[in-house]
């Protein structure tokens, strides 16, 4: 089984990533750490809080994290997520406390404990980066457990929450420009499961409705039929879920590596992902900022039937 985190700020996509994650038999969930994004932190914990118990999965510790990015302030997204970031279905919502230990020292003592084993810990970050910023940044040590970084953010071509930049990496991306730098420096590979792809792995509302039985399949299938209903058309990706498919079955991605870079200035640029697709080899030492940028690796394509094939499988 693959160690894994999820770093979410739940969300009707966190959730579903939260169900394949807390179900698939390939993953070792060991922690969720949560962030304000989608809603404010409160309803974030409550809501991840929410999704494990449906999934059976009340042994995994839950974290509250950063309340706000590092330095703008907070954007959240009620016409996309509901009200109460979970579409505001007919669910009943937990009355759990999550873990007394802040999201950063849980992070750190995960990782550590992955690193003393010998099993690096893949961390999912599917929202605003403030967290793992302030992890990397805090406990640099903690990156010996980490075997990589698939996040979900950012895009090559568009944007979402404007023409330019995606939602996660525009709410904070000071914090997102600091992950990337951490990551170079500390030698953490890491994926972006960006707007290139977000969108693609649909599962229609006739496979939805096929899911039930289940606590886990019921709120499934609900969110699937919220997300149509909120802007969806006959069905709905599975957004957030996708990044976990790829961390599940690495081979229905395609990537390409590229240098990658975050704006965080810009007039209608700021939370850019600046993707570099010019010739690889070229010289930056003569960008004119002096700093070079993290080669990552791009979701460019994804096998969109298989990763809904995948998420209906483990969810049902
Ligand atoms: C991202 O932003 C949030 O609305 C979703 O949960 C996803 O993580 C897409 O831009
Ligand atoms: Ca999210």
């Amino acid at each position: 089984m693959k160690p894994v985190i999820l770093d979410v700020d739940t969300g009707l996509d966190d959730a579903c990533a939260l169900l394949l994650a807390a179900r698939h038999p390939d993953l070792d969930l060991r922690a969720v750490t949560c962030v304000g994004g989608n809603v404010g932190l409160d309803d974030v914990v409550i809501n991840t809080l929410t999704v494990l118990e449906a999934a059976g999965r009340t042994d995994v510790p839950v974290a509250r994290g950063a309340a706000l990015p590092l330095l703008q302030p907070m954007l959240t997204a009620p016409h996309v997520h509901g009200v109460d970031g979970l579409g505001d279905l007919d669910w009943p919502r937990s009355t759990r406390s999550p873990s007394t230990t802040p999201a950063v020292e849980l992070l750190r003592q995960v990782l550590l404990d992955g690193a003393a084993k010998g099993e690096p810990v893949t961390l999912i970050p599917l929202a605003p980066m403030t967290n793992i910023a302030l992890l990397l940044r805090t406990y640099p040590e903690a990156a010996a457990g980490l075997r990589e970084i698939v996040f979900m953010g950012g895009g090559a071509g568009i944007g979402n929450v404007t023409a330019s930049a995606e939602f996660n990496v525009y709410t904070d991306p000071e914090a997102a420009a600091i992950v990337l730098a951490a990551a170079g420096e500390l030698g953490v590979p890491v994926t972006m499961y960006g707007l290139d792809v977000f969108y693609d792995v649909v599962v229609t509302l006739e496979q939805a409705r096929g899911l039930g039985g289940s606590p886990a399949a019921d709120l499934a299938r609900k969110l699937i039929e919220k997300r149509t209903e909120l802007y969806g058309d006959g069905g709905a990706s599975i957004g957030d879920g996708g990044a976990v498919c790829a961390v599940i079955d690495p081979d229905g991605l395609t990537t390409e590596r590229f240098p990658v870079r975050v704006e965080l200035a810009g007039s209608w640029s700021r939370g850019r992902t600046i993707v570099d697709t010019r010739d690889f080899a070229i010289d930056r030492s003569t960008d004119p900022d002096g700093v070079s940028p993290t080669v990552i690796e791009v979701a460019t394509a994804v096998d969109a039937s298989r990763y809904a094939e995948l998420w209906l499988g483990a969810v049902k």
